[in-house]
């Protein structure tokens, strides 16, 4: 298996490139089940959990081909992926492929709504929490599917073959239910309307999509979404939204590290929250039309952070930002809202000294000097990134194990850390 080693104590200065959306990528890549047509994907990834969403969609008969573009002078590779979901011979996401990625269930809606039919293998709990689809089927089954589950799997099937539109209030806000159903609900009979949904900009990046492609969906980037259902979406071309979370971790890194750093090729409006975290920890933030850029000079101030759905402060930043916890001055307070268990990295900052305090779905965080270097164990992606990120600051030489969980959602950090003057490299375990 896969290890970085990271040596610390490096101040990281200059830009990097930030990369297509993986959270926004995989529902865009789903959707192609909608249509006949062919859809032509660009900015997408170079990720693993791409690799896995590609080879669900080859499973079922999409015809599958990658353009990769040239890397430009500000390291933008990203890859162009044209998806024809014309012959598509199989209704059913196997246990094989949706254990290794919940998010395959987004093909749950699309399968239903074209075909009438779709059997997906129940995803089970993961390193982060329980994670049930519950209101996945909920909605479903109010849109007229009927729905059981056989051998661990969801069979859902649709009397007379098309899903109705219907009224569906989500009992807490959920990403990929909202994106489920949204896609879903583009093809049935009559007005689909979806209360308190999630209004992250990935949800409002499928809705634009999804719109581009022939469907009527109005309240993009609200908790209400309205969708007047049509007889059938043609394909399009569609560029994926920067990837926020990746955005937000480099300019983590600049606090990390007392450094300076330029993300290009996003715009500052899909994070406020998070931009507002870093202000207020102290470090100086410059919004740009298409970057954003901080700098971090002074020492990090102890802060209280919530996660909330969108536009309040995400979980996919929590680790972190509580790893800058760790080295703010004074008591800082993280509240964790979204997933019971996201608090797997806890124990591998205390190996690394941080003085932190678990309680219940809150942490307590007195600031230490600095973090000390140790072999360290990466628990799943944003645990994983939050580790670098407290190596890159730390005292001596650090190792990371188990790092495949990044390669899941950071597309060569490495080679962006490097330009940035990290010293960082991948070994064996
Ligand atoms: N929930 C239910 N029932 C459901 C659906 C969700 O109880 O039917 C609960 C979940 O257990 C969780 C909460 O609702 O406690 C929110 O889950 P949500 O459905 O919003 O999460 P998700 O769609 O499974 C996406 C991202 C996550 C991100 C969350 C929250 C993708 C592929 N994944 O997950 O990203 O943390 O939204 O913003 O879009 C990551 O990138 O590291 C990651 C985990």
């Amino acid at each position: 298996m896969d290890k970085l080693v990271i040596e610390g104590g490096k101040t990281l200065t200059g830009k990097v490139m930030v990369a297509g959306a993986k959270n926004a990528a995989l529902p865009l890549m789903a959707a192609c089940l909608i249509t006949d047509e062919t859809l032509k994907i660009s900015n997408v990834p170079h990720l693993s959990d791409i690799t896995t969403m590609a080879n669900l969609l080859v499973h079922m008969g999409v015809d599958l081909s990658i353009e990769s573009l040239k890397e430009d002078e500000n390291f933008q590779s990203g890859r162009v992926l044209c998806l024809t979901a014309k012959n598509i011979s199989e209704h059913r996401a196997p246990y094989d492929i949706v254990r290794r990625m919940r998010a395959s269930v987004i093909v749950l809606g699309p399968l239903l709504a074209r075909f009438g039919e779709a059997e997906i293998s129940l995803p089970g709990g993961c390193a982060i929490g329980a994670r049930p689809i519950d209101y996945h089927l909920m909605a479903f089954e109010k849109m007229g599917a009927k729905i059981d589950l056989e051998e661990g799997y969801v069979k859902a099937k649709v009397e007379g073959g098309r899903l109705k539109g219907a009224d569906i209030t989500f009992p807490t806000v959920s990403v990929g239910a909202t994106e489920n159903v949204l896609i879903a609900a583009t093809l049935a009979k009559g007005k689909t309307i979806l209360r308190n949904a999630a209004c992250e900009p990935e949800v409002g990046d499928l809705a634009n999509m999804l719109n581009s492609m022939g469907a009527k969906i109005t309240g993009i980037g609200t908790h209400t979404l309205e969708i007047e259902g049509v007889e059938k979406l043609h394909g399009t071309e569609y560029r994926v939204i920067a990837d926020r979370i990746e955005a937000g971790t480099y300019l983590a890194a600049a606090g990390a590290t007392g450094g300076d750093i330029e993300v290009v090729g996003i715009s500052p409006d899909i994070m406020s929250s998070t931009l507002e975290v870093f202000e207020k920890m102290g470090m100086k933030i410059e919004r740009k039309e298409n970057s954003i850029r901080a700098i971090s000079t002074t020492p990090l101030l102890a802060i209280k952070v919530s996660t909330q759905p969108h536009p309040g402060f995400p979980t996919d930043m929590q680790a972190q930002i509580s790893t800058l916890m760790c080295i703010a001055e004074g008591t800082s307070i993280m509240e964790e809202n979204i997933f019971e268990n996201r608090f797997m990295h806890v124990p591998e900052l205390q190996r690394l000294g941080a003085n932190i305090v678990v309680d219940g779905n809150f942490l307590s965080i007195t600031g230490i000097k600095n973090f000390k270097a140790a072999e360290v164990m990466a628990t799943d992606l944003r645990a994983s990134v939050c580790l670098i990120l407290a190596a890159l600051r730390a005292e001596g030489t650090t190792g990371i194990n188990r790092v495949y969980h990044l390669d899941r959602g950071y597309e060569r950090i490495e080679e962006k850390l490097s330009a940035l003057g990290a010293t960082i490299y991948r070994t064996k375990d």
